[in-house]
Order: structure tokens, then sequence, then C-alpha cells
């Protein structure tokens, strides 16, 4: 074991997003452009063995929670295999996956068998023409087909399944996701439309706040909200006639920097300290030039220890990252 891993705000820092691919099949409106991106190279991306070194690292310095995300992680190819070298480092706990769900039916049983324990399912409408508005892929079926693979194996616990709230097209959602979240066992999250898409149509008046949202749902199915847990980004609200509960991630009008346990580390090696960093870390370059260990070791520490208090999205000057969501990692 190493000593555990601390930014300079007195933060421990125990939960890490590794994004496997930079490439996504869908385009969604909040994240990619309609043309898409220029993709990384071959060779730009990580390997398997890079990924699990960096992960076996980051564990014995105390990260506990990985997640991974892309892109569009079910597009790389042989990933429940990456996922089964991963989920046996030791020291993880707890291994998660964010996917559009759109290979899910394809690759449910073997990301079980691989020991993913946690899928967050991206699912922005349940009506079929406005899901193909806001992820410009006429897919809402394929995604539903998936959930339900997923669903059929009780090992994996919870399925929830995320919804990007932008205002003039996610009100009208609240209520049929209401609904959802009372009849199935799924646990549906509203997330705030946050300054990270490839078009660049964010602006404060473009997030529909999860308050608002919140209010909508309440007026219908009365909430009583749950004790938050400790680094939970959900506010986490129950229906008081029983059946279920609905949660709210508001990074931008309730932001929850203070507690933030969080590290991302790019799909070409970069380690990012928040969301909204403006500057990055390479660890490829010392990877494949033979560094040790205990010099990556290093390398980390110094990037984290200046991990951003916060974000400023709600202050005067503030520049969206050059990268968009999907090319961090979610
Ligand atoms: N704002 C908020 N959430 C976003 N996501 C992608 N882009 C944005 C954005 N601009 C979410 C999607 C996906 C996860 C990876 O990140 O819901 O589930
Ligand atoms: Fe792909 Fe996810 Fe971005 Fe949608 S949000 S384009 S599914 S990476």
């Amino acid at each position: 074991m190493r000593e555990p891993l601390y930014d300079g705000h007195g933060r421990r820092i125990s939960d890490l997003r590794v994004s496997v691919t930079d490439r996504c099949n869908f385009r969604c409106q909040y994240c990619m452009p309609a043309e898409g991106l220029p993709w990384l190279q071959r060779d730009e991306v990580l390997s398997f063995e890079e990924i699990e070194r960096l992960v076996r690292l980051l564990a014995e310095m105390g990260i506990t929670d990985l997640r991974l995300t892309g892109g569009e992680p079910l597009v790389r190819r042989e990933f429940p295999k990456l996922a089964g070298m991963l989920a046996r480092i030791e020291g993880l706990e707890d291994i998660s996956l964010t996917t559009n769900g759109y290979l899910l039916e394809r690759d449910a049983a073997a990301l079980v068998e691989a020991g993913i324990q946690r899928v967050n399912v991206s699912i922005d409408s349940l009506q079929r023409d406005r899901f193909f508005q806001m992820t410009r892929r006429d897919s809402l079926p394929q995604v539903l087909r998936g959930l339900e693979a997923l669903g059929r194996h009780p090992e994996v616990h919870p399925i929830k399944v995320n919804a990007v709230a932008m205002r003039g097209f996610t009100e009208q959602e609240a209520l049929p996701f209401a609904e959802f979240a009372r009849s199935t066992a799924y646990q549906v999250r509203f997330i705030e439309f946050m300054p990270l898409d490839g078009d660049h149509n964010w602006s404060p008046d473009a997030v529909l706040t999860g308050d608002e949202l919140r209010r909508i749902i309440h007026a219908v199915h009365p909430l009583e909200e749950r004790p938050r847990e400790p680094s939970a980004t959900a506010r986490v609200f129950r229906f008081l006639d029983g059946g279920g509960e609905i949660g709210f991630i508001n990074p931008v009008s309730e932001p929850f920097c203070d507690d933030c346990n969080r590290i991302r580390l790019t799909a070409e090696g970069k380690l990012r300290t928040c969301l909204f960093s403006v500057g990055e870390t390479d660890l490829r370059e010392p990877l494949r030039s033979g560094a040790s260990d205990s010099e990556i070791e290093l390398i980390v520490r110094d990037a984290v220890w200046r991990k951003e208090l916060k974000h400023r999205v709600n202050e005067p000057g503030f520049r969206q990252p050059a990268r968009t969501m999907s090319a961090i990692g979610g």
C-alpha cells in the first residue's frame, strides 16, 4: 500500500473515472456535434495493460471506486475483457459503468461476468421521437431492450437511468420519468446541463434546474427528501405514497465541489482533477518512456494536490473547457 491520495484542500480522493474511448455511436445535443469529433488514433489511446497499471497504482493510493466511461465504453473492442482485468485489482470495492445502452443487449451478460456491479444508462426521453431529437439516433427501442437485458441480472444493482435536463425539453419528461421510476426498479436521476457540449450552445438559461423538475413532480406525486450520503452528487427523494425514488444531480444550481472525491483519466492518458479543469497532466508519456510506479505516483500526487477548489461555471468570465463530455468521461 501507498500513502492515501489527498488534494491541497484536504479532500481524500477515492473515486476514479476512466474514459476507455473518446468514440461514441450517439451524438447527444449536450455532448457531441452532429458530425462527431476528430477521434484519437489507435496508438494515442491507452492500451488495456496501460490502463490496468495506472488503475492498480491508484488503487494502492486509496482509490476504491472505479467508474468506466467513454465516449461510449462499449464501442471499445473487447471492453468486457478490460472490465474483467480491472475488476481483479486489489483494493477496488466498487466497479461501475456509464453507458448509452445501445450495446447492452449484446454485452450485458459479459459485463456481469466481468464483475461490473452498478450501471448507469443515459436516457433523456421515454418517447421515441424525442429521444431521437436529443441523441440524434433513433435508438430508444434498442436502448430499452439493453436495459431489460441488464435487468435480468440481479447481480447488477442499482441500475440507474440518467436524463440530462435541458430547458425547453425536459419539462415534458419530468412526469413520464416519475411514472417510470414508480413502476420499475430503475433509479431515475436528472442531471443539470453543464457547459461541456460540442456545439457550445450552453448558457445559464439552458439549464433546467433540479429544483424546477422536483416541483413539477411534487405537484402530482408528493416527494420527501432522503438524507444525503457523503460525497453523493444526487439529492434523492422518495415518493410519499411508496413506490420508488427519484434523484436530482444539480452541479450548476447547487455545486457539490466541497466534498468532491473524484479524479478522471481520459482515453489518451491525461489526468483531470475537475470536469472543468483548464489544464491536465499527461501520464501516457511517462508510462511509455519507462517511468517506475513511484515516479508516476509523484506526478499523480502533484497533480491531485492542485485539484481545483470548485468549478466556476456560475462566475463571470467562466470559459468552457476545450474538451466535451465525450472526451473527458462523465
Ligand atoms: N451536461 C450534463 N451531463 C452530461 N452528460 C454528457 N454531457 C453532459 C452535459 N453537457 C452526461 C450524460 C451521460 C454522462 C456520461 O454524462 O448523461 O450519461
Ligand atoms: Fe455519446 Fe454519451 Fe456523449 Fe451521448 S453523452 S454523445 S452517448 S458520449
